[in-house]
């Protein structure tokens, strides 16, 4: 099968004021790929993320999503061409119901998404929140506001999702309910950039695995590979 990359990023810098985080970050993510992006913690798998949502102050190189140059696009035009972010922390909107936060996915998206249909397709997707439409979106437990944050990204029907840690503390019955989500959305030709603490459960699921460390790529091969290769797991994704 031909290769189309949909998101690449080359030699990508980012700072946080004078604080320079991302030293040259290349690599791809293909159409129909999930990859797994890994490494200790402060190696910038966030500001990866938050350099291609258009979310950093300063960022320089070259950033393409579905032909286009996003760098000099602002955030929400990267949210129009089909890109959506789930951030570590969720935001989910206190004072509004599960409905509610779900209908803020659409808030900002393309005109002609019906609500209703949108709404009641996602809530087949996820019958916990079918379950709890009309329930106050923060009082869900933590994983299930997980699950409500991914939602929520999902009912705009992007092309592309980057996952921040979305396994990150939530009890093991849901992680397994997320992992075989991901495995759906995959098999539906979403294209997925996860993020992930979780090492062993990324790599099961994603087909190429990324390295950063220090704001540079270390390793890039198959997710099998990776997962087989407890060196540089070791090396590079000990917490
Ligand atoms: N708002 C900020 N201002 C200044 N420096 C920051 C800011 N956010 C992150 N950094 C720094 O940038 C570097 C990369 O951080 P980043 O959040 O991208 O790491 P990460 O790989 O996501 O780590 P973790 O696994 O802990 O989430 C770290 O050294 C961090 O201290
Ligand atoms: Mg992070």
């Amino acid at each position: 099968m031909a290769e189309t990359a949909l998101l690449e990023l080359d030699r990508v810098q980012a700072w946080y004021g004078a604080s320079h985080v991302l030293h040259g970050i290349s690599l791809r993510v293909n159409e129909g790929e999930v990859v797994a992006l890994v490494g200790r913690n402060g190696a910038g798998k966030t500001t990866t993320l938050r350099t291609v949502m258009g979310l950093m102050p300063k960022a320089e190189g070259r950033v393409r999503f579905a032909g286009q140059d996003l760098l000099p696009l602002p955030a929400h035009r990267r949210f129009h061409l089909g890109l959506a972010y789930v951030p570590e922390e969720r935001r989910i909107v206190p004072g509004l119901s599960v409905r509610e936060n779900l209908r803020l996915g659409l808030v900002a998206a393309k005109a002609g998404i019906d609500e209703r249909a949108a709404i009641a397709e996602i809530a087949e997707t996820f019958p916990r929140l079918r379950e709890r439409l009309d329930q106050e979106g923060v009082t869900l437990s933590g994983g299930e506001q997980q699950m409500l944050a991914i939602a929520r990204a999902l009912i705009a029907q992007p092309r592309m999702v980057l996952l921040d840690e979305p396994s990150e503390g939530i009890m093991p019955v849901l992680v397994e309910e997320m992992g075989v989500l991901f495995r759906r959305l995959r098999d539906q030709g979403k294209t997925l950039l996860l993020v992930e603490q979780n090492v062993e459960w990324a790599l099961r699921l994603a087909d190429r695995a990324v390295i950063i460390d220090q704001g540079e790529v270390v390793h890039e091969s198959s997710a099998a590979a990776l997962l087989a290769d407890k060196d540089i797991q070791d090396r590079y994704c000990a917490v």
